[in-house]
């Protein structure tokens, strides 16, 4: 399975969110991740339901969308996910994680199962089958521009094992040039790139975007 590069929209320009999706696009992105927050499961809130609405009228790109949120299997409908789009909720933040899966695969998009760097891998025994990927933090969530927890690369090999072959696995945070081949090698096939990748500023987007295509 090709890795897939995510560039997270929280590392974007917030006021040119149009141009930036644009620009994005055209230097290879394959996803665009979307990180939702409540301000209450992660100490910060940012993109909303209507930004996510528009962002999926105006462009056909797939989008990734990360629901930081408490109780989302209750909030699932707020959204017009569909066909080709990812998206993860938090075992942390839901009594009912196969329900969430159900809704999200019944409108056509592929469910992710998220997990914070303090939750272990064996809380997936007997959800995992409900999901179609994982969603391992390599930071704690909620914010950009953190430093990656080391233990969690180990993390993504072990889930990696334990998983079926064709199962996504995503890594979330910090994802540099440098953690990305980790990342890769140990079983990662979804990269959310941020401030340490593709929002570096140190090479534009589409040399950043190629860089790490070519990993
Ligand atoms: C953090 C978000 C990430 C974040 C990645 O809670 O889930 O998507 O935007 O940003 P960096 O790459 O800077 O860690
Ligand atoms: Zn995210």
């Amino acid at each position: 399975m090709k890795t897939l590069i995510c560039p997270s929209l929280m590392c974007a320009d917030q006021l040119h969110l149009f141009d930036e999706i644009k620009a994005l696009i055209s230097a290879g992105a394959d996803v665009i991740h979307i990180d939702v927050m409540d301000g209450e499961f992660v100490p910060n809130i940012q993109i909303g339901t209507e930004t996510v609405k528009a962002i999926k009228r105006d462009f056909d790109i797939p989008l990734d969308i990360h629901l930081m949120i408490n109780s989302p299997e209750r909030k699932l409908n707020y959204f017009n996910f569909g066909e080709g789009d990812f998206v993860s909720v938090h075992y942390e933040t839901t009594y009912h994680p196969a329900r969430a899966a159900e809704y999200i695969k019944s409108k056509g998009a592929k469910a992710l199962l998220a997990l914070n760097p303090a939750t272990p891998l064996y809380v997936l025994e007997d959800i995992y089958a409900s999901f179609d990927g994982l969603l391992i933090m390599t930071v704690n969530p909620g914010y950009s521009g953190q430093k990656l927890i080391p233990a969690t690369l180990d993390k993504i090999k072990r889930a990696r094992a334990l998983l079926p072959d064709g199962y996504y696995i995503e890594a979330d945070g910090n994802v540099s040039f440098e953690s990305a081949k980790i990342m890769i090698d140990n079983g990662a096939n979804m990269l959310v790139c941020g401030s340490s990748s593709v929002f570096s500023r140190e090479f534009d987007y589409k040399t950043s975007t190629e860089r790490l295509k070519g990993l």
